[in-house]
C-alpha cells in the first residue's frame, strides 16, 4: 500500500463567511481504509464535496493520481429516507446510471454487471422490491450497490451508516471491507463512531477547527476524540 491516489497539498478552504479548512496535507494510498472523524461542522462534508469537485480549494491543491479521469469515485450519502411510494424497484435503482436517454432499458451486458453487484451486495433475492418498501439498512445497500456500479477506485461513505441498527452497520462496512480488500477499493470513511472506524479503518485523519491529526488507526482512541464518538 505505497502507491497514492489522491494527495492534499496545503490544502484549504473558506465559504465567504468562515474558514473550514486550513492547510490540510494528507497521502490517501490506494488501497487504504481512512476513517474521517471531527465534531459537527469541523468541514468533513466540505472536504468531500473538494474530493467530489463539487467545491474548488480556496489555495492549495488536491491531486489524483495519475489524473482524475482515473480515478472514478463513488458517493453513499447519509441515510436519507425515501418515500414509501417511490416506483424504481431496487435493481431498477441501482441501474439507474446506466439508463440514457430515449434508451431507458439496460443492454444485457449492463444488466449482467446490475445483477453482479446485487448478487455482491446480497441484494438479488429482494431485488424485485420497490426501493420505497425497503428497510433503511437495504436503501443503504441499494446506494452502495449503485455506486459500485461505476467500479470506482475511491468510495466515499459520508455517515452512511449513522442511523443504522449495529447489524446493518456491521452487514454494511463488512461488504465494503470485503471489496477493500479484494479489488483494492480505497475507503473514505465519515463517521462519529470511533470504535466502528476502529474496527474497519487502518488510518484516520481527525478533523478539528483549524487544525488536524492522522495517524494509525490503533492511535485513535475514544479519550482523544472527546465526547463525540455517540454516532
Ligand atoms: N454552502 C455553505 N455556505 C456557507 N457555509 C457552509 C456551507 N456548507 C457548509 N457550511 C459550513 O461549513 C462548516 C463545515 O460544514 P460541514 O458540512 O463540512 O461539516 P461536517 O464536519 O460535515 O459536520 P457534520 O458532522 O455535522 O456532518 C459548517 O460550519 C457549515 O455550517
Ligand atoms: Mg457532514
Amino acid at each position: 500500500m505505497t502507491e497514492s491516489l489522491l494527495q492534499l497539498k496545503h490544502l484549504s478552504f473558506a465559504f465567504p463567511d468562515k474558514l473550514v479548512l486550513k492547510d490540510l496535507n494528507y497521502d490517501l494510498k490506494r488501497g487504504e481504509f481512512l476513517s474521517i472523524v471531527g465534531e459537527n461542522g469541523v468541514g468533513k462534508t466540505t472536504l468531500m464535496r473538494l474530493i467530489l469537485q463539487e467545491l474548488k480549494p480556496t489555495s492549495g491543491t488536491l491531486r489524483f493520481i495519475p489524473n482524475r479521469q482515473a480515478v472514478p469515485v463513488g458517493y453513499v450519502p447519509q441515510f436519507r429516507n425515501i418515500d414509501a411510494e417511490y416506483p424504481l424497484s431496487i435493481q431498477d435503482f441501482v441501474g439507474l446510471n446506466f439508463a440514457k436517454i430515449g434508451v431507458p432499458w439496460l443492454t444485457s451486458k449492463e444488466r449482467q454487471r446490475v445483477n453482479k453487484i446485487l448478487a455482491e451486495t446480497k441484494l438479488f433475492d429482494i431485488r424485485r422490491r420497490p426501493l420505497g418498501q425497503a428497510s433503511g439498512g437495504e436503501k443503504q445497500k441499494a446506494y452502495l450497490a449503485q455506486s459500485l456500479l461505476d467500479k470506482p477506485s475511491l468510495l466515499i461513505l459520508d455517515e452512511s451508516t449513522a442511523s443504522l441498527d449495529p447489524v446493518a452497520k456491521t452487514e454494511l462496512l463488512d461488504l465494503v471491507k470485503q471489496i477493500n480488500q479484494e479489488q483494492q477499493l480505497t475507503v473514505i470513511f465519515v463517521t462519529h463512531d470511533i470504535p466502528l472506524a476502529r474496527h474497519y479503518a487502518d488510518h484516520y485523519l481527525f478533523l478539528t477547527p483549524g487544525q488536524y491529526e492522522a495517524g494509525n488507526i490503533s492511535e485513535l482512541t475514544n479519550e482523544k476524540v472527546g465526547e463525540m464518538n455517540d454516532a
